[in-house]
């Protein structure tokens, strides 16, 4: 019997896909197809397939086509399904011409002609509606963003605001957006969501304006400064029926949300303490030492440390201490110590003073390392007395990173979910709680 196997996302099938299964099929006796797996096609970059695991082996399987269906789930997984299941034959469309010849040393390797003018990508793209996005501000962050938005279908920026009209036309001609405008009420016009990346200070005014004017928003962090805000832009966009997150890039990475599954499983035993560090030196007339512009390190970096406490050990703070270094009027240095019932946090933050950016998470059977930088999580390690439990884990990274926030905003528009698990709303307004409490001063002790 000649054994042949072919691997695919199958992702809304189509007739090409049919062709491919049933050229497949006639090369032998028998076919294997190995669907990949959701978290898989994640891990790949593919972040927009359309139909889960079990939908798309179901499809397959409709197509009559398949002898027997396995999960694609790692690579270098074809070598051992190819050597275990005794295959004779590995087959696939033509657009992957050369790129499976390593499979040679294991069986025959066949290129099957490609249906031309039909694929997943071409369907997701008519099938999904587009959702028309403005940027609000032209600096580092919206610079990232508009590449990083290419990658998520279903995003289209479309215009750019700034109060300074030629920084909009300049950015919006860079990268070829429809509309540049300074002003803000024409700028909302034909909209379905906006992108806030201007300074602190200036988030709460333009939430307020885009939910009034029944746009989505997602905001760089800090969202806001202080929790009565947060509270009221989360009811203002609830009472609206529209989407607000806070754009917590860690928060939606990929191995970001696998580390606190694993430490929320009870990998590491009770969680007794986090630390979180995170420092940027800068000097000069920057906006990030600039005190008329809330610069400081509790502004600029705390949000990042503090999603991770509050996802780690939740909103219920009993005590907060912070000391800080400040240079004319704003923190260069902050270490807040963070005291729960059950546990204790801090966050390190340095824009005058260079830290180690890792996070430890440490448990009553172990601890957790991240890295430095641990905020752009790719790859974390587990450790244990016995050393030979230890275990090292990676994960893909995409780009930037904003894709993973932006895919989420763009999933609970589409299903109409107002609040996300990766950073609910209690979460965010506790951070921004944190912040106001650091601003006060009155639980803050400075060092000479
Ligand atoms: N395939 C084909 N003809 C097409 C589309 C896909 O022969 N028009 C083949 C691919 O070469 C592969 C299999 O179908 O062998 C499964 O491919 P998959 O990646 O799932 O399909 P695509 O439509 O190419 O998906 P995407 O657009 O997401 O890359």
């Amino acid at each position: 019997m000649k054994k042949v196997i072919t691997y695919g996302t199958y992702d809304l099938l189509h007739q090409g896909h049919i062709n491919l299964l049933q050229r497949a099929k006639a090369l032998g006796d028998y076919l294997i197809v190995g669907v990949t797996s959701d978290s898989f096609d994640k891990e790949r970059g593919k972040l927009n397939v359309h139909n889960n695991v079990l939908e798309r082996i179901e499809a397959v399987r409709r197509t009559g086509y398949a002898d027997e269906i396995v999960i694609e789930d790692y690579v270098g997984q074809k070598i051992d399904d190819i050597q275990r299941l005794g295959v004779d034959i590995f087959a696939i469309g033509s657009d992957w011409e050369g790129y499976f010849d390593y499979l040679k040393e294991f069986c025959q390797v066949v290129y099957l002609p490609r249906t031309k003018g039909i694929s997943s990508t071409k369907l997701r793209a008519a099938f999904q509606e587009s959702i028309k996005i403005g940027i609000i501000g032209t600096g580092r962050i919206a610079r990232r963003f508009v590449p990083e938005a290419s990658s998520v279908s279903g995003a289209r920026i479309v215009a750019v605001y700034n109060p300074d009209y030629d920084e909009a036309v300049s950015f919006a001609s860079q990268f070829r957006l429809n509309r540049a405008t300074d002003n803000l009420l024409s700028f909302f016009r034909g909209l379905d969501a906006v992108y806030i990346a201007s300074p602190h200070l200036t988030h709460c005014n333009y939430i307020q304006h885009a939910l009034m004017a029944g746009k989505h928003v997602l905001c760089e962090i800090p969202m806001v400064l202080n929790k009565n805000e947060a509270e009221q832009l989360y009811d203002l966009a609830e009472s609206k029926g529209l989407v607000l997150l806070e754009a917590s890039k860690t928060a939606h990475c990929p191995a970001w949300n696998h580390l606190l599954v694993l430490v929320k499983s009870g990998i590491i035993g009770d969680v007794v303490d986090v630390k979180a560090s995170l420092s940027k030196l800068v000097c000069g007339k920057v906006r990030e030492l600039d005190v008329l512009q809330a610069g400081g390190c509790m502004t600029e970096l705390a949000s990042f440390p503090l999603m991770a406490i509050v996802k780690l050990l939740g909103t219920d703070i009993k005590d907060i201490r912070f000391y800080s270094k400040l240079q004319n009027g704003v923190d260069i240095f902050t270490k807040g110590n963070i005291i729960y019932r059950q546990a204790t946090a801090s966050v390190t933050l340095g824009l005058g003073v260079k830290t180690e950016g890792n996070l430890v998470i440490s448990g009553t059977s172990g601890y957790v390392l991240v890295p430095s930088p641990w905020w752009l999580t790719n790859y974390f390690e587990v450790r244990y007395e016995d050393q030979n439990q230890n275990k090292k884990y990676f994960y893909a990274y995409h780009g930037d990173g904003l894709r993973y926030e932006l895919q989420e905003f763009l999933s609970m528009i589409f299903t109409h979910r107002l609040s996300s698990y990766r950073l609910r709303r209690k979460e965010s307004v506790a951070i921004a709680g944190i912040i106001e409490l650091y601003r006060e001063g009155t639980n803050n002790t400075y060092l000479e």
